[in-house]
């Protein structure tokens, strides 16, 4: 068995608990489980199989950390939010100095910087740590990106680095910064996970409503995608889903579900923070606000009549979309790490933008062909901190823009709505342009408001003629 100092526990058995906990037990780990509902840490027995017998099961998560020899690491795998902090109010009593509480949920960042400040007052270590990967990552291998102080990870490293996802040899998991570094990670990278799903959606939607192409043929060129520049698990997910079949209809898969998507809020919380952060996560807002519409569908249905807009044909080709969606998601990617860096110096997290894109190369859900360069550029010299600037995504986005901009033209002339890849195009437009449209704004707040402006060449508080 591994060499273990920390005894490690793991409180919450659902889908991602219990997939978390075969894997730390597959890796050689002895690890102490409980979970609310006493009945399904005792079941989870019989799904550990022969791993078991490195396996100890507790009524509940007191029991679990009075039962644990100290130094205790204690992983949640519950519910953001409320569940949490009862779980923490739970553990401070029975814990003692050396012992660690280890939230891996999707937890928004100003709870992990509140619940580290509280929770280490007391003399304990907090962590607060994002696992991406979905099921089947959380059992075979995750991206895991870690908050705490460097004290904490090197207390429960080994385990990490040994359940991680491995990207040619190295281990998708590192520990990026204090308190809520990990966590704030997490949630950007579910931003860019909404934005890269909303685009691909958006091009299906063109293919499937504006040239009337079956599902599984769309799924045959997702597939045929996998193998060139836009190789990632979207992208290879997607290929896969549209080729499905509904085994009660016959239909294919997609056409039996409602579309109206679900959310948990990390996609919002990035745009929230963008936005508190001065930054515009134009593409992330789109996909979120996408989401947002699509439960109006009865409102939707209605609409149909009562706006008359009718979609007609587009007249694209396979090629063009496939450009269109690189660009696109190159600036998904650029505008989320503009908001890392935004975060980074307001925090004070110093975060090592090509190490978060070296552990979300595998495991995590938003893995592509784009994050070693993603990583490399930032290892570079990148003008102005902007990604879209680094060589080799200038040199993209020049090929891929017209495509683009083709792309997003159909689609508006035909009634389409594009709104991720056309957020996409209206970024990358602004930042090719050295001169645009603010002097106008800041021509109308000084009038109205007397706010200043900055002359050109001049004064930075001057005001315009209207005030003479
Ligand atoms: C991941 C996923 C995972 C989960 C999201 C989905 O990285 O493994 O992002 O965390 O699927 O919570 O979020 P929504 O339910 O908001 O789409």
């Amino acid at each position: 068995m591994t060499t273990q100092t920390t005894a490690l526990g793991l409180y919450g058995l659902g889908t991602m608990g219990s997939a978390l906990a075969l894997n730390i037990l597959d890796n050689g780990f002895a690890l102490h489980v409980a979970n609310r509902t006493a009945s399904v840490a005792e079941a989870f027995v019989t799904e550990a199989g022969p791993l078991a017998d490195r396996l100890t099961t507790h009524p509940g998560l007191v029991e679990m950390a009075r039962a644990m020899s100290a130094p205790r690491a204690i992983i949640l795998m519950v519910p953001a939010g409320a569940p949490v902090d009862d779980a923490i109010a739970d553990l401070v009593p029975v814990l003692a100095k050396g012992d660690a509480i280890i939230d891996a949920g999707n937890t928004d960042f100003h709870d992990t910087r509140r619940r580290t400040a509280e929770v280490e007052a007391k003399g304990l270590t907090y962590i607060g740590m994002g696992v991406s990967g979905g099921e089947e990552g959380a059992r075979h291998g995750p991206s895991i990106m870690v908050g705490g102080t460097d004290a904490a990870y090197q207390g429960i490293r080994p385990v990490i680095e040994a359940i991680a996802a491995k990207f040619e040899g190295d281990h998708c998991a590192d520990h990026l910064g204090p308190d809520g570094a990990g966590h704030f990670v997490k949630t950007v990278h579910n931003g860019i996970e909404y934005a890269d799903m909303e685009m691909i959606a958006e091009v299906y939607g063109l293919m499937r409503h504006g040239q009337g192409r079956a599902p599984a043929q769309i799924g045959a060129v997702f597939q045929g995608w996998d193998k060139g520049a836009l190789k990632s698990y979207l992208v290879e997910i997607t290929g896969t889903v549209l080729q499905a079949t509904d085994a009660a209809t016959g239909k294919p898969a997609v056409d039996v579900i409602l579309d109206r998507a679900g959310q948990k809020g990390t996609g919002r919380w990035t745009v929230i923070e963008a936005l508190k952060l001065g930054q515009s996560a134009s593409a992330i807002e789109a996909a979120v606000g996408a989401r947002g519409w699509s439960a109006e569908k009865d409102a939707r249905v209605a609409g149909e009549t009562i706006l008359g807009t009718i979609r007609s044909a587009v007249a694209i080709s396979d090629r063009e979309y496939q450009d269109a969606l690189l660009a696109a998601r190159i600036i998904a990617y650029a505008q989320g790490f503009r908001i890392l860096a935004a975060a980074s110096d307001e925090y004070q997290w110093s975060l090592d933008y090509a190490r978060i894109a070296e552990i979300w190369r595998a495991g995590c859900i938003i893995r592509s062909a784009l994050l070693d360069d993603i990583s490399a550029a930032f290892r570079g010299d990148l003008p102005y901190g902007q990604l879209i600037f680094a060589p080799a995504f200038a040199d993209r986005l020049r090929a891929s823009i017209p495509a683009l901009r083709r792309v997003v033209a159909a689609a508006v002339s035909a009634a389409h709505p594009v709104p991720a890849l056309s957020a996409s195009l209206a970024f990358i437009d602004t930042m090719a342009q050295g001169r645009g449209t603010t002097d106008l704004i800041q021509a109308q707040r000084d009038f109205f408001g007397r706010h200043g402006f900055e002359r050109i060449g001049g004064a930075k508080d001057s005001h315009g003629p209207w005030w003479e």
